[in-house]
């Protein structure tokens, strides 16, 4: 094994318990065992990379570490069959960046299984636009279709609205004909979910239901919420008669303070999603839409590409719930 040097983007623990990071040379002999080594051309910022790089302990408990859930490169030796050197490929979710090291860094090294090739139809740029937040998006679009709420049955909230998963659902969901009514705290990005296809716009506040009533008028045939905390109760109380409220995130709360009437009145279904443990061949399904009929038209638009240096002040952002759309982050070349 040659000792190739490369650039990774380390967080390191004091002995006070503080966090620190900082760009550090590494070389492949410091990456963990796995079958495949690849090249990182593109990472991407999540929320779960923020928690991760300021020591959140419920995602990362070994330090230093690099974090990053997303990677999308070339093959540069893999023991598995399965892939080729040169080979475009996808990482995404399992122990990646969280404590397995991840892709803020030019080389990540990891087991066969967490691997997908590049579907055709997507660029290793647009496949990390899209990251773990598309991949979450399509599993949250995927859940609505499997429940029943197709377009004809009403609205779908959107909670979350500018974030990354929140802008790929808008633009996903538009895409297949629903209509979209986008939640945000950003008065400012209303034009922004419009385009991105959303068919209106609603503040935070309206969605944050405090009066403690059980339940709610009837509004939305379905929701997508990345947010959690009493935005997801409010979305529970206010779904329509058997309206399907798929919950993804939890940048508001973990907290979920609900009756069970939305459930027992209504049929309400209430859909839990995970990203980072979808295996096998619903994995490759997700990605094989995403680049055909599922892929948003406007994913440029989402966009803001930074380097490895650039990360800190965009950890800062994503934490304050201050970015739009996905951050993209280019490595190699
Ligand atoms: N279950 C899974 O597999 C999975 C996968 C990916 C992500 N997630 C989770 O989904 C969530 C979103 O992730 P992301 O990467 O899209 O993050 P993100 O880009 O930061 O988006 C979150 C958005 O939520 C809104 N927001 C922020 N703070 C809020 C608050 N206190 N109350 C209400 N809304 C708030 C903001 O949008 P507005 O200003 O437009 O309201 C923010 O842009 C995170 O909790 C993440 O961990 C889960």
């Amino acid at each position: 094994m040659t000792k190739e040097t490369f650039k990774a983007f380390l967080v390191t623990q004091t002995e006070s318990g503080q966090f620190h990071t900082g760009i550090a040379e590494k070389t492949w002999d410091d990456l963990p065992a796995g079958d495949v080594l690849i090249r990182v051309h593109y990472s991407s910022l999540n929320y779960k990379d923020a928690l991760s790089a300021t020591g959140n302990p419920g995602v990362t408990k070994k330090f230093p570490h690099v974090p990053g859930i997303d990677a999308a490169g070339t093959v540069v030796t893999s023991a598995a069959p399965q892939f080729q050197e040169n080979q475009e490929v996808i990482v995404t979710g399992f122990d990646l960046g969280m404590n397995t090291w991840g892709g803020f860094a030019e080389y990540i090294r990891v087991p066969a299984e967490w691997v997908v090739p590049l579907p055709q139809g997507l660029t290793l740029r647009e496949s990390m636009i899209l990251g773990t937040a598309g991949f979450t998006a399509g599993l949250c679009t995927e859940a609505l279709e499997q429940n029943s709420i197709t377009p004809a049955e009403g609205d779908i909230l959107v909670t979350g609205a500018t974030g990354g998963v929140g802008s790929i659902a808008v633009s996903l969901l538009a895409k297949l004909g629903y209509s979209v009514v986008a939640v945000t705290g950003k008065q400012s990005q209303n034009s922004y979910l419009i385009s991105l296809g959303a068919s209106s716009v609603i503040s935070r506040e309206e969605v944050d239901d405090k009066s403690g009533k059980p339940l709610l008028k009837e509004c939305w045939a379905g929701a997508v919420d990345t947010v959690g905390g009493n935005i997801l109760a409010t979305a529970v109380k206010r779904a329509k008669y058997s309206g399907c409220v798929v919950a993804c995130g939890l940048v508001s709360g973990a907290d979920l303070v609900t009756t069970v009437y939305p459930f027992i009145l209504r049929g309400v279904r209430l859909i839990g999603i995970d990203s980072a443990k979808c295996w096998g061949s619903k994995r490759l399904a997700i990605w094989e839409k995403l680049a055909r009929d599922w892929k948003p038209a406007n994913l440029e638009k989402m966009v803001t590409v930074i380097t490895l240096e650039e990360l800190p002040e965009k950890i800062d952002a994503i934490l304050k719930g201050e970015t739009v759309g996905r951050v993209l982050v280019a490595l190699a070349g």
